[in-house]
């Protein structure tokens, strides 16, 4: 099996449980989206109101600035990246997603994650940043990249450490023109991580029990 098809499988088994929050019929999983041999994946919170018309995560307003800026600073179209969320739902009323309904998504990240083993993975606003990088304010920590040990969440990826880089939720850059420069700047940064390479052994690591205070910038 290709990684498309992996994904594929990921997908219908998701939507053959029908005990997943948030879900009534198949139909209402918003599943991860994109080029699955990408070297950059973002990771967002949940589906809202458009993503369940389209049932593609981001193609709402906050999903239009991300594709926007995307397109202008690193010259990348959406079907050239992968984008999914830590909830493959809508809850009600957009509210925060709840710890248990993370938790019962949470294998279908795990593993979507496994399957395209991106470089770069990084995450719109909190919950996603949370994933990864727990107990800190996403103000202080958007824009600086850090090494992952995937083994803490998955012991399968021994050697897979992919780079974290926290950024603001596209919805908090439509709310706010500081947020929105961070979030133009923070992907600037991203442009140039894109380009560097990193050869192992890695050294810093960011483990889920020690966030590490070592960042690439
Ligand atoms: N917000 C998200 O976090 N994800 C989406 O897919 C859309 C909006």
């Amino acid at each position: 099996m290709d990684k498309k098809q992996e994904l594929l499988a990921l997908k219908q088994k998701l939507e053959s449980r029908g005990d997943t929050p948030f879900v009534n019929s198949p139909k209402d999983i918003v599943f991860g989206d994109g080029n699955p041999n990408t070297e950059l994946m973002f990771i967002g919170e949940a589906a809202g109101y458009w993503e369940t018309v389209e049932r593609k995560p981001f193609v709402g307003p906050a999903g239009k600035l991300l594709v926007k800026t995307l397109k202008e600073t690193l010259g990348l179209d959406r079907d050239q990246v992968y984008i999914s969320n830590i909830v493959k739902a809508r809850p009600p009323n957009n509210r925060d997603p709840q710890p248990d309904e993370i938790e019962a998504f949470r294998p279908y990240l795990d593993k979507e994650i496994e399957i395209i083993q991106p470089k770069i993975i990084a995450t719109l606003g909190r919950f996603s940043m949370a994933k990864f990088i727990p107990d800190v304010s996403i103000s202080r920590v958007h824009g600086q990249p850090r090494f992952f040990e995937f083994s803490t969440i998955n012991d399968k990826l021994t050697n897979y450490k992919p780079i974290i880089f926290p950024m603001y939720h596209p919805a908090a850059a439509l709310r706010s023109g500081t947020v929105l420069n961070d979030f133009i700047q923070d992907f600037n940064k991203l442009k140039t991580l894109l380009s560097q390479k990193y050869e192992t052994p890695i050294t810093v690591v960011e483990t889920l029990q020690k966030p590490a205070q070592t960042t690439l910038f």
